[in-house]
């Protein structure tokens, strides 16, 4: 990877064995599994805007007051992260970056390519890399907005389900593009637009009732895989149901009937949607309601340890599913995880990325807490965006 925020350049060779990455805070082991995280479609495990990856020379301490002129990016520079991927159909080179259209007062684009080619849409990625994270800012998924937890359930239906990733990414598409028309229809009058609203609001229906859908789906599946498991004790099934006024109607009737139904919606809140921009029903509202499978408390009353607990069994029994399914297992971004587990539950993660076979990417600051990991892992130590085998 490339001018990668705090990173100049680095190449990072690694085998199939879970990578444990250690060194002291501001390090960029984040940032690495972030890197890892944009191979993937959507924003990469920080939702971050593309240009704020971007490396920002001289911002910090000795190494960039020292860096030589050359390595200060000019203007229009961009970051750019490549890899080389061991899939079931052989090896994939993916890369991607940031181009700025136009000098870099233009319009931002994220350029994918997979082999060397340019691919229409980074949504094609969900099909060939698979990647879920826990990071310390989701341990506020059950009091943040519920935008955190779909996002949350989206990342594993993209897993299960990579046409998932590309309906997601047409929906927003066309939301934004009818907002834009909704509010220039205030200027032009409200007919102007009336059969372009309706071929939009007709694409939304369709993908936004799907969407739903997978997310039911999916999580049923899930709900299942965790009833029959053998990690109980350490991690105790989370039962997920996506909420919302879609999932409703999908549960009173045929998917035919809940398209018909959101369009009818769309149509009926067109002026409202033009004041508030979005759209008042739509996939994009639902939330998704975890409870633990045990205690049968809401996540949200769980303690923090058991609220951690219930993520980190959505996710081995995502991998657990898509091994069963799709023969490939999931790269898991498990940042500061390890460490805030207690010894039982940190051995039970361990000895389950194990048994699945999953490339983990486990972050700390302290060595030991990985000891029990022993030649199973391979170790890196990070400082200061310089990362050495050990
Ligand atoms: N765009 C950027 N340009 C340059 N440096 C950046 C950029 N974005 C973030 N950084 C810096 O990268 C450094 C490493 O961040 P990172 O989050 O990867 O650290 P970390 O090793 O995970 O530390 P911690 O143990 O505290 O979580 C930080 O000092 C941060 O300020
Ligand atoms: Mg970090």
């Amino acid at each position: 990877m490339s001018e990668f925020r705090n990173y100049g350049s680095l190449r990072l060779e690694t085998d199939e064995r879970p990578v444990v990455l250690t060194g002291p805070n501001g390090a960029g082991k984040t940032n690495l599994l972030e890197a890892v995280s944009l191979l993937t479609p959507g924003k990469g495990l920080r939702s971050a805007k593309l240009s704020e990856i971007l490396r920002r020379p001289g911002e910090r301490g000795e190494r960039a007051v020292s860096a030589p002129a050359q390595s200060v990016p000019e203007a229009g520079t961009t970051w750019a992260v490549a890899g080389r991927i061991a899939t079931t159909d052989g090896v994939v080179e993916v890369g991607t970056g940031l181009a700025m259209d136009g000098g870099t007062k233009g319009r931002e684009r994220r350029v994918v390519r997979v082999d060397g080619t340019p691919v229409r849409s980074q949504m094609d990625l969900a099909s060939i890399l698979s990647a879920v994270w826990l990071t310390p800012r989701m341990d506020l998924i059950f009091s943040d907005s519920t935008a955190a937890r779909r996002r949350f359930l989206d990342r594993l239906v993209f897993s299960l389900d990579p046409p998932h990733a590309r309906r997601v990414g047409k929906y927003e598409h066309t939301l934004r593009e009818r907002t834009r028309v909704l509010r220039g229809g205030a200027v032009r009058g409200p007919k102007a637009d009336g059969h372009w609203l309706n071929v939009l609001e007709d694409s939304m229906a369709t993908t936004g009732v799907a969407i739903a859908a997978a997310r039911r789906e999916v999580a049923g599946r899930l709900n299942r895989v965790d009833a029959t498991s053998q990690r109980a004790r350490a991690f105790p099934s989370a039962e997920m149901t996506s909420t919302g006024v879609v999932e409703e109607w999908l549960d009173a009737g045929p998917a035919l009937d809940a398209e018909e139904k959101l369009r009818a919606a769309l149509r009926a809140s067109r002026s409202r949607d033009a004041e508030t921009g979005g759209a008042a029903v739509g996939p994009h509202r639902s939330d998704v309601k975890i409870t633990h499978g045990r205690s049968g408390l809401a996540a949200e009353h769980c303690s923090t340890g058991e609220q951690k607990a219930l993520l980190i069994s959505a996710i081995l029994s995502l991998a657990r599913l898509q091994a069963a399914e799709r023969g490939s297992v999931p790269i898991l971004l498990l940042d500061e995880i390890a460490a805030r587990l207690d010894e039982e539950r940190r051995c039970a993660l361990f000895g389950n990325i194990a048994a699945i076979g999953a490339q983990a990417w486990l972050t700390g600051t302290d060595e030991s807490v990985f000891a029990p990991l022993g030649a199973t892992a391979q170790y890196f130590h990070v400082e200061d965006a310089t990362v050495t085998p050990w």
